[in-house]
């Protein structure tokens, strides 16, 4: 029996706090026009003291599980794409899936920076059509905030912390397998990257601290020519042409970096989805968040074709053509 990865449930979670370019020009030397003209974001949400990656990243998921109507105790696995989680280890998929009481489920995280939701969506579709597992919880979870240098102009007005989830269970109801596209080029990891406590001493920050550095020009460049070529890519393996797609969901960077990508598929400005101006970058959350809020918005209809494109350090990215049915 032929099993479809099907999107039964969805959720997200913002911090409270908002920070908004009006709070940041009030710091640094900075400006709401300069911030909105160049990423069109106006304004990030900021995690609260006690909140980390794995408790935003369990109430997206415990939203996500209720619209599905599966309990946590049903979910055969859990996977949490983050790069910000809360510890090295243990994995933050294993403490989301103890906040959540999903006692059955095995649980492992994926980090591919911000495009990590596009490897872990695809790896589950995979488990649910090889037959392995039925009902998997995928969460996007980051609090960059706490990665983040907040002196950098360059690199803090950029970013956010969230959370959002999936949960996917294999149906029989006939429908276009998804298709996905996974890249990498690890020559360019000195371009965006934060260090790492485990990194060789030589390559411990001087200054102590463990910030993300990025080179914006490059990672502008590359962002948009990889997610172009992955989303055609993903779209022709789909069997599809770029006229077929319903609803773009890019990861969230920068508006430029969407419209680019857009313009080069050939994807109406009307069809891509955008919600960087009340968010920011909120790395592997981005999609997850994204979609959720396409859903509440009711931007998909039953059989309708949607594109997912993700970039991030690495390089990493990724593209994903999905048929939305609720199955
Ligand atoms: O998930 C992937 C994560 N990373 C990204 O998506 C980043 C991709 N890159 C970008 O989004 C853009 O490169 C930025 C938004 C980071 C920068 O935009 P830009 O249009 O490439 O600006 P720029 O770096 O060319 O800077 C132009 C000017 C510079 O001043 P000078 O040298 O022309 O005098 C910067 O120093 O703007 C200055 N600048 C700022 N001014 C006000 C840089 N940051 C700021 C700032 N406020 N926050």
């Amino acid at each position: 029996m032929k099993r479809y990865p099907t999107i039964k449930g969805w959720g997200k979670y913002l911090p409270e706090k908002v920070l908004t370019n009006y709070d940041l020009q009030k710091k640094l030397d900075t400006s709401d026009a300069w911030i909105y003209s160049r990423t069109g974001i106006r304004e990030r949400r900021i995690a609260a003291d006690e909140e980390t990656a794995s408790t935003m990243g369990a109430k997206a998921g415990e939203l996500a599980l209720k619209i599905a109507g599966i309990e946590p105790q049903e979910l055969d696995l859990i996977i949490v794409a983050s790069c910000t989680a809360d510890k090295i280890f243990p994995a933050c998929a294993s403490l989301i899936q103890n906040q959540l009481g999903a006692k059955r489920a095995g649980a492992f995280d994926i980090n591919a920076a911000c495009s990590g939701f596009l490897p872990a969506l695809a790896s589950a579709c995979q488990f649910i059509q090889g037959g392995t597992f039925n009902n998997i919880l995928v969460v996007g979870t980051e609090v960059y905030s706490r990665i983040i240098d907040w002196q950098d102009r360059n690199t803090c007005i950029l970013f956010g912390d969230g959370a959002g989830a999936v949960v996917l269970q294999g149906t029989e109801r006939s429908m276009r397998l998804p298709s996905f596209v996974i890249g990498s080029d690890g020559s360019k990891a000195d371009l965006l990257y934060v260090p790492g406590v485990c990194d060789a001493i030589s390559n411990m920050p001087a200054d102590g601290h463990y910030y993300l550095r990025m080179d914006g020009h490059a990672v502008f460049k590359f962002a948009v020519q990889c997610m172009s070529k992955a989303t055609l890519q993903a779209i022709e393996a789909a069997g599809l042409s770029p006229e077929d797609i319903d609803l773009f969901i890019p990861h969230q960077a920068n508006r430029r970096i969407m419209n680019a990508i857009a313009k080069a598929v050939g994807i109406p400005q009307e069809k891509v989805f955008i919600n960087v101006d009340r968010y920011g970058n909120t790395s592997a959350a981005s999609i997850p968040i994204a979609l959720c809020e396409a859903l509440e918005e009711e931007r998909l209809a039953e059989g309708s074709y949607f594109a997912l494109a993700a970039f991030g350090g690495g390089f990493s990215w990724g593209a994903g053509v999905l048929q939305w049915s609720l199955g």
